[in-house]
């Protein structure tokens, strides 16, 4: 197949159960690897779990427990987290596997050959929480006068024999990459910080610990366990097989996108493209940081008892209003709020009364007044045209800016196209032409079976459930929802000759209704 897309998210620290910024994520990267699918392209979608390091080696020492433990049962939270909300990836990668200790160890050898990794100690402040070291300029002073990270988490001064990166090399070859690779990262803001903080100077990076073991070990250096961030970056390649020459290789890297928040935006545009320059290997295409979810305008934590169950939101309203939700609420890129109560608006707003209504009206008085049955050679009026294109446009527009992932300004533009339908059928008022012009009214009919196939066949990355029920209805077929079948202008006319007729249609976007008690 032609023209491979590679998108990856970042690998949580499975050191408690997924939170709804994950999901947000994971929603996210489903989106666009949905729609490029539909596009036409060959995509491969990897997330996993991020398992090494001190964070993880200190939960499971509270926990009482082995890391391995800790590591196996938190990681299947993940992946049943992205199961259960319907996330197509193709890989999962755990970074606790043999081929991933395999990977880690042979990038390692590569920056070594390269001459980048020399014997120190490091001497300095690290935070577990955000596993980072941080340069004494870089702290914040807490309430009690206490040194905290620029993210505001605990730092404790460490002094130990450590491998470096000779990240200082890579600062001009950096800058070299942004200027000519304007999109590399994005959005805009983060890119000017990147650049700023590159400007700035880069000291070279510890790489490895002694003062524990949870981690890969490195290659010909006993007691020496690599910095997590190191192996954790590596899993984008383990997935494809590296470091061997696979088909997987030669087809997906370099990536289309590593999707990931906005606070490890450093890691990724910064020490990873210097690593892969290090081991000669091709520099991802871009790295999009998106915001953070916050619920209620609020940062979410435990000490707050704001932080919720993906899974519960989901089984409460649904996993596609989820989906919905989260991709029209909040301008990608930037951070964005949710609440039980918006959650229930928007969709009751948007995919209820006005897409769902649309479909059930439209499908059921087919059903009623033409007996289910199909015709596609009826007159088109100048109101027909006119509908059929604004829904194109609206779809063409929705396209584009899902690839230049601005989903939100997207769903406002489909939601420009549902707009005009329901406005059609006011207008044309099909269940009075039934008694005064029956033969239009079957016209008009047709007419919106034509738009809401289309409008579904738009919307299917985001409410991919919802409309595969829509759209099994309606007799399209698996092989014909992406959107190379908008171009299809025979579909109509070639189910009417297959004979294909509606049942009676039920409706796939409930209304929801709002939480009892004020919950959430
Ligand atoms: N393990 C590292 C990533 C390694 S990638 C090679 C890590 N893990 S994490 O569990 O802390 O975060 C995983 C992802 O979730 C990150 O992209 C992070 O930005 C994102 N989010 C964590 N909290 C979030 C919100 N409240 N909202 C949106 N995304 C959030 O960092």
């Amino acid at each position: 197949m032609a023209d491979p897309f590679y998108i990856t998210t970042a690998i949580a620290y499975p050191n408690g159960k997924p939170h709804i910024g994950h999901a947000y994520e994971a929603i996210a990267a489903d989106v666009i690897a949905r729609h490029q699918r539909s596009e036409g392209r060959n995509v491969r979608f990897q997330t996993g779990t991020d398992e090494h390091g001190l964070k993880m080696a200190q939960k499971a020492r509270d926990l009482g427990i082995t890391p391995r433990a800790l590591c196996d049962e938190m990681s299947g939270h993940f992946r049943s987290m992205c199961d259960a909300l319907n996330i197509s990836y193709d890989v999962f990668q755990r970074t606790t596997d043999e081929a991933h200790y395999k990977a880690s160890q042979a990038i390692w050898q590569a920056m070594e050959a390269n001459g980048d990794l020399y014997l120190d100690r490091y001497e300095g402040w690290y935070s577990v929480r955000d596993e980072a070291f941080y340069d004494e300029s870089e702290l914040v002073a807490g309430e009690g006068g206490e040194k905290l990270s620029p993210q505001g988490t605990p730092v404790e001064w460490t002094v130990e024999e450590s491998w470096f990166f000779r990240l200082s090399a890579y600062q001009e070859p950096l800058l070299a990459h942004y200027a000519a690779n304007p999109d590399f990262i994005s959005p805009e803001s983060r890119r000017n910080e990147v650049v700023k903080f590159v400007e700035g100077g880069l000291r070279d990076l510890s790489i490895s610990r002694t003062s524990f073991d949870w981690g890969v070990p490195v290659p010909g250096s006993p007691g020496h366990v690599m910095y997590v961030w190191v192996d954790a970056l590596t899993n984008y390649l383990t997935g494809l097989g590296y470091p061997e020459k696979t088909p997987e290789m030669e087809t997906w890297w370099p990536a289309d996108i590593h999707l990931i928040g906005k606070d490890i935006v450093r890691f990724h545009t910064v020490y990873w493209p210097a690593f892969l320059m290090s081991a000669r290997l091709a520099l991802p295409r871009q790295v999009f940081g998106h915001g953070f979810l916050l619920h209620r305008g609020e940062k979410m934590s435990k000490s707050l008892g704001n932080v919720v169950d993906p899974l519960e939101l989901a089984e409460t309203f649904g996993v596609d209003s989820l989906r919905y939700f989260l991709m029209r609420e909040v301008s990608f890129g930037h951070d964005g709020s949710y609440s039980a109560e918006a959650i229930v608006t928007r969709c009751n707003a948007e995919l209820a009364n006005s897409f769902g209504n649309l479909a059930q009206r439209s499908l059921s008085m087919i059903f009623k007044n033409m007996g289910g049955i199909l015709k596609a050679d009826l007159p088109v009026s100048e109101a027909d045209e006119a509908l059929l294109g604004t829904v194109a446009e609206s779809i063409a527009a929705m396209r584009e800016a899902f690839t230049a992932l601005d989903f939100s300004a997207g769903l406002d533009a489909w939601m420009r196209g549902v707009f005009a339908c329901n406005a059609y059928v006011d207008e044309q008022a099909p269940w009075a032409l039934r008694k005064t012009d029956p033969a239009r009214m079957e016209a008009v009919l047709m007419t919106l079976l034509r738009v809401t196939r289309d409008l579904a066949l738009a919307v299917r990355p985001v409410v991919p459930t919802a409309i595969d029920r829509l759209l099994d209805q309606m007799g399209i077929v698996a092989e014909a929802r992406d959107y190379a079948a908008l171009a299809d202008k025979n579909w109509l006319a070639d189910l009417a000759t297959k004979g294909f007729t509606l049942s009676q249609p039920a409706g796939v976007f409930p209304r929801l209704e709002a939480l009892v008690g004020g919950e959430g």
